[in-house]
């Protein structure tokens, strides 16, 4: 060999695998900015956020989600503490003199020894697109009024903005990320929640109470702007323990109701909707999802209905990440990746967002989908199909962390925007809470899978993979 000896080139390729695993363990970037370490603290009972609206009766708790499939429905939810009240919404567009009604159904539980107040859910159907429309619950008692706008009609090229929130709690910091969720110019009109709403249940007995004062934290928002949820691992409430309660998601599906039926779904834990241009796959990171199992023959036949010329975004939400660097919950993932993953490669998923990791994090687009336990290929490889997994479980509840490889992650508390600009383009960004502001900490431009499926990683990780 002239000019460069076995040695030489030994050295070289020793050099050349040496970077490689650094730059494959390191990956993209960790931030040195580290929120403070203190344990989140759950705001008192007494405090201003939590504060019950004033009358007889009064609705407490009001919430809004998407109530069909196409974004021409709501479903409007709220609480009344001392009798089942109405259960009448009445509601009218902007642009109209003519007051409509719908008509609800009245919920209460128990839970041990806690008794939930009345709750109520209304479906309103046959809304307008891209109308303002105001409603009213409480008839009969202490009204109480407010409004929504509806979304663009479903189509290619419709913007929206979504929020996500994730693991949101009740602390002072989840206070400050809703605060700065509000305050975000960007303005969000729907947020993406990725579960673990309230954490009553690492109070004694899990007690509903808690249940209540989240429903009255979060009413500023949600009251105004629909919240697609995703169930987490902290609204099991499995409960053996307490000798009755053996019904898992007892408190959380009494109280958020999803237009599951409108996706074919037999399981509010699992469905999906259409909103302006995105297609959003809400799935149970806590039921059966192994092949065969009603979420998995589900999810089969749903992304097969995905219509990428009407609906180019195609989003999945889950609890768990299914791509984790964290030590926290490490691997928790991998049973669902190993069975979802293919699924999601296939069929192109723009984007997975994940929580319950409570720190922030950004892969780029990799797959691990090609072993078949004979051919030892079980390494991640970027994939241009595959997803960007995104973890934000960083709502307001704190906990340990530990780094490891990805394309960004952080330590923070924080929330995200996804802003679609049209069927190619999408903006996506994460603001960290820092020091009581909030200031965009990660960014990235996504490029539309199914009509513009160019790389779109991001600078600091294109040489490692
Ligand atoms: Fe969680």
């Amino acid at each position: 060999m002239d000019g460069l000896g076995s040695s030489s080139l030994s050295f070289i390729v020793v050099l050349v695998l040496v970077l490689n695993v650094a730059l494959f363990c390191n990956g993209g970037k960790t931030s040195s900015f580290v929120r403070k370490a203190e344990l989140g603290v759950d705001m008192p009972l007494s405090s201003d956020v939590f504060q019950v609206p004033p009358g007889y009766n009064a609705p407490q708790q009001v919430h809004i989600t998407q109530g069909d499939h196409e974004g021409r429905g709501m479903i409007v939810s709220w609480v009344t503490m001392d009798e089942p009240g109405s259960n009448t919404v009445i509601y009218w567009s902007e642009k109209s003199t003519r007051r409509m009604k719908a008509e609800g159904q009245v919920y209460t539980y128990k839970f041990y020894d806690y008794t939930s107040g009345y709750i109520h859910h209304c479906t309103i159907t046959n809304l307008k697109y891209n109308t303002k429309y105001y409603y009213v619950v409480g008839i009969g008692h202490t009204r109480r009024k407010f409004w929504f706008l509806t979304p663009p009609p479903v189509g290619p090229d419709a913007a929206y903005t979504f929020g996500i929130i994730g693991d949101l709690g009740q602390t002072y910091d989840s206070n400050l990320t809703l605060t700065h969720y509000e305050r975000n110019f960007q303005q969000g009109k729907t947020v993406l929640f990725l579960g673990d709403l309230s954490y009553a249940d690492r109070y004694a007995n899990n007690d509903g109470v808690r249940w209540d004062t989240w429903g009255r934290f979060v009413e500023r928002r949600v009251a105004y702007e629909p919240w697609i949820w995703t169930v987490g691992n902290h609204e099991i409430e499995l409960n053996p323990i307490l000798n009755i309660e053996t019904t898992p998601f007892k408190p959380y599906t009494h109280r958020y109701h999803v237009p599951h039926e409108a996706s074919s779904s037999i399981d509010p834990l699992w469905y999906s909707i259409k909103r302006a241009s995105a297609y959003i796959i809400v799935l149970s990171s806590y039921s059966a999802f192994s092949p065969y199992s009603p979420q998995w023959l589900w999810l089969q036949l749903e992304l097969q209905n995905v219509d990428r010329s009407q609906t180019p975004w195609l989003i999945v939400l889950m609890h768990a990440p299914l791509y984790n660097s964290y030590y926290d919950h490490y691997m928790e993932g991998e049973p669902m990746r190993v069975v979802f993953e293919p699924l999601f490669v296939q069929f192109k998923v723009d984007v997975v967002f994940s929580g319950h990791v409570h720190a922030y994090e950004r892969s780029e687009r990799v797959s691990n989908i090609a072993y078949n336990i004979t051919n030892g290929d079980c390494t991640i490889k970027r994939d241009q199909s595959a997803p960007v997994y995104i973890t934000i479980g960083d709502g307001g509840i704190s906990k340990a962390w530990l780094p490891n490889y990805s394309a960004y992650r952080e330590a923070s508390f924080g929330h995200a925007i996804f802003d679609i600009k049209n069927r190619t383009h999408a903006y996506y960004s994460w603001h960290r809470n820092r020091h009581g502001y909030s200031e965009e900490a990660d960014s990235m431009w996504f490029y539309n899978r199914y009509w513009y499926p160019f790389d779109d990683s991001t600078a600091s990780i294109q040489s490692s993979m």
